[in-house]
């Protein structure tokens, strides 16, 4: 057992829209056999153009349904990678994801630098301490100064960097990667399916010279040695803390600097770590299954409205058709069709290890964070939710179909699509979430699969707290001066509701013992 799971490495890739994680993963695809040619994975982006409904969603969205966790052997290393949803409103889904795996890659374009989404999803890794690489993306473009984006990495991304390879020019000039561990040359060709060869030089020596040409040899060993003056060493175990990431530069859409990544990575990437509950620490070798899941996905075909529960194993072996106990429910299940995911296929699997995402249909028996064990009692943490930025109060509009309403919007934030919470003044349902495209996919969706309709009304709010204190009576004081501002989430705890960045700072000054939480989980 300690075998199988050693050789695991499950990781998600993580990037800015249009920084070139699709043509990233497509290359690791190929390295590990799971499609032969490079065009064959479609990009999960969510286009959202003026004339796009949900419909147009749904059906671009179904790629990456079929495409949520990809796994494949490369050496001895069984891969698995984890999709996570290329659009920023569906953030909320990427964060999940990320409590679901061991470490991470970053892709970053290297002319645009560090963006906003890497820069929040950083925030979800730095919480977790997630191991992180970091992958600077079309260096065959015309890229910023290799020394300005590793500081410009440190800075936005507060992390340690330590370059491994280093690019020799970019754009039409660029011409390899210098690999810093190995020593070799790295000589670039535009090619989408030719790995680049090899070669080995003595930097100090003319083969340099011939092969890049004199100026830039002479570049090229005056910047290795500032590197080597500059960034420590790189070190496994700093990496493993996420205290420091190695950056490797290339070229994903020419496979170009991957297979160096991809090398590095199953070498020092960590194998399934520890998982935290609220009982005690799951070791990945222990002999019981347990596991949880992170990520619940509607099924597009309408014949087939079942939903696919993402379950990671945390410990032991899953087998089919064994029975497990679903903590919440208190209750047996067995499942006679769990199912592992290949490139684009899905197949029935018999087992799978602490590591592996396997994928149990669902109608409507799983919520996020839900735990499946072989008897024991756990509640695995670190599922936050995050306090939505966009907010609105749903309304029934089909006075006939109150029941089906109310289903509906327990089933959509069981599945996470969105959060809610109840003001406790007027007792009105809030939706909150990350984007605007949630609304549109809960209206649809409760339509379409509950037969209810909703209406939406407006509400100005600028972010909800989750609010504590230990001190009971300046809590009461608090919620009686802002009743009409408080609110209950879905697990009956205090939220507060800001209006304004003003009020809550005036909040935070007038009751200097409450703590104002931004995740639900503190
Ligand atoms: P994403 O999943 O992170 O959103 O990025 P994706 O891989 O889809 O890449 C976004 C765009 O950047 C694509 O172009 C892709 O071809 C291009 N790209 C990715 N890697 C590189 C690279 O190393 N060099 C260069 N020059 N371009 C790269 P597109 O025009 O949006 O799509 P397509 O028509 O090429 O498919």
């Amino acid at each position: 057992m300690n075998s199988e799971i050693e050789r695991r490495r499950t990781f998600a890739i993580i990037a800015h829209p249009d920084a070139g994680k699709t043509s990233l993963t497509e290359k690791l695809l190929l390295f590990g056999g799971q499609i032969q040619v490079a065009g064959a994975v479609k990009s999960n982006k969510i286009k959202k153009t003026a004339t796009s409904d949900w419909m147009d969603i749904e059906k671009q969205r179904g790629i990456s349904v079929t495409t949520s966790v990809m796994e494949f052997d490369y050496n001895d290393y069984k891969i698995n990678i984890l999709d996570t949803p290329g659009h920023q409103d569906f953030a909320e889904d990427t964060y999940r994801t990320l409590t679901a795996v061991d470490s991470v890659i970053i892709v970053v374009d290297g002319a645009k630098g560090v963006e906003t989404q890497t820069r929040k999803l950083m925030e979800v890794c730095r919480m977790r301490n997630t191991p992180v690489i970091i992958f600077v993306n079309k260096m065959d473009r015309e890229a910023k100064d290799p020394f300005d984006l590793l500081d410009e990495l440190e800075e936005e991304l507060v992390i340690h960097v330590r370059p491994l390879t280093w690019p020799i020019e970019s754009g039409p000039r660029f011409k390899g990667v210098y690999n810093l561990y190995e020593h070799k040359l790295n000589l670039f060709q535009p090619s989408k399916q030719v790995v680049t060869e090899k070669v080995e030089v003595d930097i100090n020596t003319e083969e340099l010279d011939n092969q890049i040409g004199a100026p830039l040899a002479e570049k090229l060993r005056g910047e290795l040695e500032l590197i080597d003056g500059v960034y420590p060493e790189f070190n496994v175990d700093e990496y493993l803390k996420g205290e420091m990431a190695p950056v490797f530069f290339g070229s994903a859409l020419n496979n170009f600097g991957v297979q160096e990544l991809l090398d590095t990575f199953v070498e020092i990437a960590p194998s399934p770590r520890p998982t935290k509950t609220e009982e005690r620490e799951v070791e990945p070798d222990e002999s019981k299954f347990t596991g949880f899941v992170f990520k619940i996905t509607a099924n597009i075909d309408p014949n087939h409205r079942s939903c696919i529960a993402f379950c990671k194993i945390c410990s032991g072996k899953f087998s089919r058709n064994t029975p497990y106990y679903h903590v919440r429910h208190e209750k047996t299940m067995r499942f006679s069709s769990p199912t592992q995911f290949m490139a684009q296929r899905k197949t029935t699997v018999d087992e799978a290890w602490a590591g592996d995402i396997i994928g149990l249909p669902d109608n409507g028996t799983f919520k996020i964070g839900d735990t499946l064990t072989e008897g024991e009692k756990l509640h695995f943490r670190g599922i936050p939710s995050f306090s939505p930025e966009m907010f609105k109060y749903i309304e029934n509009a089909d006075p006939m179909k109150q029941k089906q309403l109310a289903k509906g919007i327990d089933q959509l934030m069981d599945e996470g699509v969105a959060q809610l919470f109840v003001n406790q003044f007027n007792g009105r349902k809030i939706i909150g979430t990350v984007g605007q495209l949630q609304f549109e996919v809960i209206q649809y969706r409760l339509e379409n699969e509950y037969n209810a309709k909703c209406r939406w009304e407006p509400i100005s709010l600028y972010k909800a707290c989750w609010v504590e204190s230990d001190d009971p009576e300046e809590l009461e004081a608090f919620k009686k001066r802002k009743y009409q501002y408080m609110a209950k989430d879905r697990e009956g705890r205090d939220v507060f509701l800001a209006d304004s960045n003003y009020v809550l700072q005036m909040a935070q000054m007038d009751f200097k013992h409450i703590r104002f939480h931004f995740t639900s989980e503190f």
